[in-house]
């Protein structure tokens, strides 16, 4: 009995041990985040991925043009985050730093300064008055108008939402024509409603170059998107009027709205497309996998993110 006792003190103890180690966690749980945004601005994924060969901390120091010390802190909390590595070469690149250099394929660099914007972090304090009931979504709390307002009447956080949103856009698209190409079968046109800077349907007119895309978004979105060929920007509001197309294609555009919204957008594709053949190709987010699966944890944040930006909460 007495042994049993000392037992239950001793897990209790550890038990608490461990619980102090995880809200340490969260007191700095913003350092992960903040320190990878500053080896994107320092550009040192980018310097590695040009050295090719590892480099020491004095070549590195001597790239970037900083002194040794603050960097040689910053490379030993990466490379504690696995996102770089050490080798008795110097230091290296890894899957996860390739992700972040600006010029690959798959970059999600942009995607981490998006997040990491101020304003985009602002909203984040407004989140408990937002689940008490305040009417103003936590972004529109913190900035006085919604998101597309905001990006609207602010072209570089406007860029950088549809920088970030692009590399998403890429990897999808890629994923999309590649698994699933009998949906794009017998289509000549195809408006990407909320198509951001055209990056997903641009990926669809180079994987079937018999389809016109129209990239279709707010006016200040399509007029700072770059021109590519067999696509065509439109400006103008998918509550008005969806231009005319086989198809209507809606990438991870429905969450950001409530279900009556998501109703008026879906009516307004409905007008654009064929009555008898048209289509409408609907991609977005879901939360699935099992309960310790990493995807779920993703699609958990991404759930949370949508609640401070936006009405609508991603579904299973
Ligand atoms: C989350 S982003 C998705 C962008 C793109 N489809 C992608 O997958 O990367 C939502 C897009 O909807 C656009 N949007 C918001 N309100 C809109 C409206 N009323 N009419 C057309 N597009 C709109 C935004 O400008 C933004 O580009």
């Amino acid at each position: 009995m007495a042994s049993e006792i000392i037992k239950q003190k001793i897990n209790s103890k550890e038990e608490e041990e461990a619980a102090k180690v995880e809200i340490w966690k969260y007191v700095h749980g913003f350092t992960p985040m903040a320190v990878v945004k500053c080896a994107i601005e320092l550009r040192i994924p980018d310097i590695l991925e040009n050295h090719k060969t590892p480099m020491t901390l004095a070549k590195l120091a001597s790239e970037i043009g900083c002194p040794q010390p603050s960097l040689h802190r910053i490379m030993r909390f990466l490379i504690h985050q696995k996102v770089f590595q050490e080798t008795p070469a110097g230091y290296a690149q890894t899957a996860v730093s390739r992700l972040l250099t600006s010029h690959a394929k798959n970059s999600m660099a942009d995607l981490v300064l998006l997040g990491t914007n101020p304003v985009i972090l602002a909203p984040w304090h407004k989140l408990s008055g937002w689940v008490l009931g305040n009417k103003d979504l936590p972004f529109d709390a913190a900035h006085g108008t919604d998101l597309w307002g905001f990006g609207a009447a602010n072209p570089e956080l406007s860029k950088l939402f549809n920088d970030g949103m692009a590399c998403d856009a890429r990897v999808g698209v890629a994923a999309i024509v590649e698994g699933c190409p009998e949906v794009f079968e017998g289509l000549t046109t195809v408006v990407d409603v909320g198509g951001g800077n055209g990056t997903a349907i641009r990926g669809v007119v180079e994987a079937f170059p018999w389809i016109k895309g129209i990239n279709f978004d707010l006016p200040h979105v399509v007029s700072a998107a770059p021109a590519s060929t067999g696509v065509e920007h439109v400006g103008g509001s998918m509550f008005d009027l969806v231009p005319k197309a086989d198809a209507a294609y809606l990438m991870k555009v429905l969450h950001d709205w409530a279900d009556e919204e998501c109703i008026e957008i879906l009516k307004k594709c409905k007008e654009a497309i064929p009555q008898d053949t048209g289509k409408v190709i609907v991609v977005d987010i879901i939360i699935g996998g099992e309960e310790d699966d990493d995807l779920k944890g993703v699609g958990l944040l991404c759930d949370m993110a949508m609640m401070i930006l936006t009405r609508l909460m991603f579904t299973t």
